[in-house]
């Protein structure tokens, strides 16, 4: 089958920061793949690479085999099946725009009528244990938390084949987060979608993902899949980043 995602010696640099440094990697569709590594390793630059939001100085990137094109028409195109969850949820949330407008635009770009899509909308709100009325308030009036939620429930609805969520958990209550892994896990297997997690989290990238990469000073450093990479990792750096974990290698219960 086609990878989701391939990315082939990924190279972008920033003046002297090489943010990523020939980064090469490939992501089966309907896996749930993790990246981990440090602050400034690259990992948001690699995500807006894969969205077409960042070009690359040199390599190439595929999505579902297809080659990245740049240019507005083909990020559009791109919007109806990759969609992501940013690190900094404000950033996806127009604040001049109700909620209620920002989840509207959804059912227009599916074409689906607004009731659909708010009946659909009305089922993964409470499942992110945000109340019905939040759809009514500006991005102003809710929380950070609300907020990444309110970003995440918009992501789900378009239906992507692939959703890439930058710390999607940061911010949120033990017990949100729970329920925001549990709701991801359900659509990645009832809608096949192929989910990408970007977190500091190893014990929340332990429980859902099946392989990951650790990523330092822009390259990937191992990777493989998590049970051998989190049980016996190779690289000091994976054992030192580990090491904040110390209940990783007990936790499974993936499946
Ligand atoms: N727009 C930019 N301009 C200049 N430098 C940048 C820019 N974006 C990222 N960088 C640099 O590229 C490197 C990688 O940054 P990136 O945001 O990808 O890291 P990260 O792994 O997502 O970190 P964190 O875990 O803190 O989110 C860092 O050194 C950062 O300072
Ligand atoms: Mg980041």
């Amino acid at each position: 089958m086609t990878d989701a995602i391939a990315i082939s010696n990924a190279q972008l640099r920033f003046g002297e920061t090489a943010a990523l440094d020939g980064v090469s990697l490939t992501i089966p569709q309907g896996t749930c793949f993790g990246i981990v590594g440090e602050s400034g390793s690259g990992k948001t630059t690699l995500m807006r690479a894969v969205l077409g939001l960042q070009k690359l100085d040199q390599g190439e990137i595929r999505i579902l085999g297809k080659p990245l094109v740049h240019g507005r028409a083909a990020l559009r195109e791109r919007a109806s099946f990759i969609q992501p969850i940013f690190q900094d949820p404000a950033a996806s949330l127009s604040p001049r725009s109700r909620i209620r407008t920002l989840m509207n635009e959804v059912g227009t770009v599916l074409r689906e009528p607004h009731a659909a899509t708010h009946e659909r909308l009305a089922v993964i709100l409470g499942r992110l244990s945000l109340p019905p009325g939040v759809i009514d308030k500006y991005p102003h009036e809710i929380s950070g938390g609300q907020a990444r939620r309110v970003a995440i429930a918009r992501a789900l609805l378009m239906k992507p084949s692939i959703l890439i969520a930058d710390e999607p958990t940061a911010g949120l209550d033990v017990s949100v987060q729970g329920d925001l892994l549990n709701l991801l896990q359900d659509i990645r297997r009832s809608q096949n979608i192929t989910l990408v997690v970007i977190s500091h989290n190893l014990a929340i990238m332990r429980l859902i993902a099946e392989n990951a990469v650790v990523m330092r000073a822009g390259n990937v450093i191992e990777g493989g899949e998590v049970g051998s990479l989190f049980g016996s990792p190779q690289e000091v750096y994976t054992r030192d980043l580990l090491a904040a974990w110390p209940s990783i290698r007990a936790v499974n219960t993936k499946g």
